[in-house]
């Protein structure tokens, strides 16, 4: 039997992940799981925390949920460990997506900039969950979703003992999105995926083995939907997907139409829409009011309106696949391990992996082209100097990684961001 850990347990996702575990009952014998939250969340928590129970109960299933801010009770002997916490909250993410605007620069959650600053705010608690587990549950696996998701595996990847695996709902969504524009099952699609979290191409595309990416990219062309709720989609330009050749995530506009993307975003502050984080909080007061309805016991609807679709479907499958030793094929952020020739050993990638009971295997992937690989070694060593800032307190390494960063034009914009959410974000960075 299984005890289950999930730290964030007051996310308005919640709902998704215990959907999933009650949708793989007859496959995930899970007992107990734990919602664990900080002071601060404990109203989140109790709302959803209550709704979770009444899910439960509503399916006849025999798992407790547990509200807790003891997070080490909670850890104890877990199986799996799964991160969804968000440090500092919406108002933090709020402030990363509008700093890096003041100078023309993107002004997004994980990708450039707005990804530093939260990584920055998240490696001290992703440090100290990773002791308890390494002090507690010493065999459990965590499942990490808390982005940067690649950047925050690669800490827990370098700087611990933790058995990890992080996690995205883009390639799941890609998937689907590839399924729908076909009219087959998800089943029927492969795809071989290869970069970084956010960052993840879909090299070739398969039904029943017949290749086929040129269709995808015809149909994008022609204006067919691939994105995801919190990015603008904008469409693609024919002769460069053409010339591309591959499948690009919806988080690429923000490299190929960067210029686009930076307006967009000014103009949705300047009319007063604002960023997606104001955005996602009128979401999340709607979506906290109708759970606090007795009377309902599933997932509602609007959560639709939240970018982190088939969230629960990707992180409690790939739990499936760890504890029955499935061997099946899940794209998740792994250590690189020679699989990205150019990138080194120890870094995290995002890759079509064979999942058993010993974990994630990348499949190897070959040569990259030179249209994707200096893309993904520019963001990689951005993430590399941003994990080392961030677990020392390096101011230095944190400049060298802000200028480096294919997004910031200069070095002096980099000072400037760096000063900039280092002041923000000063209750957040015990480590600076
Ligand atoms: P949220 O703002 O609702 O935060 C979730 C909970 O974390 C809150 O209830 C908050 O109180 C709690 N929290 C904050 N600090 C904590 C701490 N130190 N310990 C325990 N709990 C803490 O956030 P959300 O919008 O639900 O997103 C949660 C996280 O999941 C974010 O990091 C987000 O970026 C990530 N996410 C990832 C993906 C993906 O594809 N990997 C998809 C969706 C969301
Ligand atoms: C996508 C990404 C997540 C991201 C989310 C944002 O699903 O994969 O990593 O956190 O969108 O959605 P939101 O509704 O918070 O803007
Ligand atoms: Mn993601």
């Amino acid at each position: 039997e299984l005890k289950i850990a999930i730290i964030g347990g007051g996310s308005s996702y919640t709902p998704e992940i215990i959907e999933g575990f009650i949708k793989r009952r007859y496959e995930l014998p899970v007992k107990e799981i734990h919602l664990v939250d900080v002071e601060d969340g404990m109203y989140k928590l109790e709302i959803v925390g209550a709704l979770a129970q009444r899910m439960v109960e509503k399916a006849g299933v025999d798992i407790d949920v547990i509200l807790t801010t003891d997070r080490r009770s909670a850890i104890k002997g877990a199986d799996f460990v799964t991160t969804q916490f968000r440090v500092g909250g919406l108002a933090a993410r709020a402030r990363d997506e509008k700093i890096p605007l003041k100078y023309d620069v993107l002004g997004q959650e994980t990708t450039g900039p707005g990804g530093f600053s939260k990584a920055m705010r998240t490696i001290p608690v992703i440090m100290d969950i990773c002791k308890d587990i390494e002090e507690l549950a010493p065999n459990a696996w965590l499942i990490n979703f808390t982005n940067p998701a690649g950047l925050i595996t690669e800490v827990v990847e370098k700087h611990t003992k933790v058995k990890v695996i992080g996690l995205c709902n883009v390639p799941v969504g890609m998937v689907k999105m590839v399924a729908d524009m076909l009219e087959v099952d998800s089943e029927k699609v492969s795809v071989d995926f290869v970069g970084l979290n956010h960052l993840v191409w879909g090299q070739k595309l398969f039904v029943d083995g017949k290749d086929v990416t040129k269709w995808v990219l015809d149909k994008l062309s022609d204006g067919a939907a691939l994105s995801m709720k919190n990015i603008p989609d904008l469409k693609w330009d024919p002769v460069f997907l053409e010339s591309l050749g591959m499948l690009p995530c919806p988080y690429h506009r923000y490299f190929y139409m960067t210029d686009q993307m930076v307006k967009d975003q000014k103009k949705a502050v300047e009319e007063g829409r604002g960023t997606r984080a104001e955005q996602v909080q009128q979401v999340e007061r709607e979506l906290f009011q109708i759970y606090k309805n007795p009377e309902l016991q599933e997932k509602p609807k609007q959560l639709e309106k939240r970018g982190g679709a088939y969230y629960s479907e990707a992180a409690v499958s790939l739990i499936s696949a760890i504890y029955n030793d499935k061997k099946q094929l899940h794209v998740v952020n792994i250590r690189n391990n020679g699989t990205l020739i150019g990138l080194p050993q120890d870094t995290v990638i995002e890759v079509t992996c064979l999942i058993d009971k010993t974990g994630a295997h990348p499949i190897q992937v070959g040569t990259l082209s030179p249209k994707i690989y200096g893309l993904i070694q520019g963001v990689k060593a951005y993430e590399e100097l941003a994990v080392e800032a961030g677990v020392k307190g390096d101011y230095g390494l944190a400049l060298q990684c802000l200028a480096i960063h294919p997004l910031v034009p200069s070095a002096t914009v980099a000072k400037q961001l760096l000063e900039d959410i280092l002041v923000e974000n000063r209750e957040y960075l015990p480590q600076f």
